[in-house]
């Protein structure tokens, strides 16, 4: 089935500003007339969700392996209302996805193609845009420190990971720009999308 709405995902440290970004593109959208949603993952709000908030509080505890399948259970609970949504026609804009599972659990020590294999199969996006920011300025920003990956050595090595998991469809935005040039940068990317998925495009899977 044809698919004629871009959908994409933001990723990036801690701190780089995805959420605020991605709620403007979102009224920037809708603005302009295109139905949006702003979806984010980790989803708080079901049961798996607020099994990986408390763990994230450090209200609870859990094994290495045990989280990493929780983040992933918790991408694989909403796809199928992700597909039904884009066959709709509906853009949606998401606040990290399945790329953070492999950045964030590997940086632990974890294998790469272990972290990937439960992720196999899920969506994949037309589009992943990367808000690039120093671990320095992240950690400059208000808030950090209050979740349990919110540490320097920590987002250290999960930039690390980013840049392995980086390919040339990658598109990378300077989140430490002043934000109303990062949300110009954004939107000229969206637009771009927009016109590539024109013609309509198969929803893939990913991995595959
Ligand atoms: P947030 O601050 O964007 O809500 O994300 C919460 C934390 O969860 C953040 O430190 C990144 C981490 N995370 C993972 O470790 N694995 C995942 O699959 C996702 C989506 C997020």
């Amino acid at each position: 089935m044809a698919l004629e709405v871009p959908w994409l995902f933001l990723e990036g440290l801690d701190r780089c500003g995805k959420t605020s970004q991605c709620r403007r593109l979102v009224s920037y959208l809708e603005g302009q007339g295109q139905s949006a949603e702003l979806w984010r993952f980790p989803d708080r709000s079901t049961s798996v969700g607020k099994m990986i908030s408390s763990y994230l509080l450090n209200t609870s505890q859990l094994d290495d392996r045990t989280i990493h399948l929780l983040f992933s259970a918790n991408c694989w609970e909403k796809r199928s209302l992700m597909e039904t949504k884009l066959k709709s026609g509906t853009t949606l804009i998401v606040d990290r996805y399945y790329y953070s599972g492999v950045a964030f659990s590997s940086a632990k020590g974890l294998d790469f193609e272990w972290c990937k294999a439960p992720e196999m199969g899920l969506l994949a996006p037309d589009l992943v845009v990367f808000l690039d920011i120093s671990l320095e300025k992240a950690a400059e920003r208000g808030g950090y420190g209050g979740e349990r990956y919110e540490q320097l050595e920590f987002q250290r090595k999960v930039a690390q990971n980013y840049k392995v998991l980086h390919d040339a469809s990658w598109k990378v935005v300077d989140a430490c720009q002043h934000i109303e040039d990062v949300e110009k940068q954004l939107r000229e990317i969206v637009l771009e999308s927009v016109m590539s998925c024109q013609n309509g495009k198969p929803l893939s899977n990913l991995w595959s």
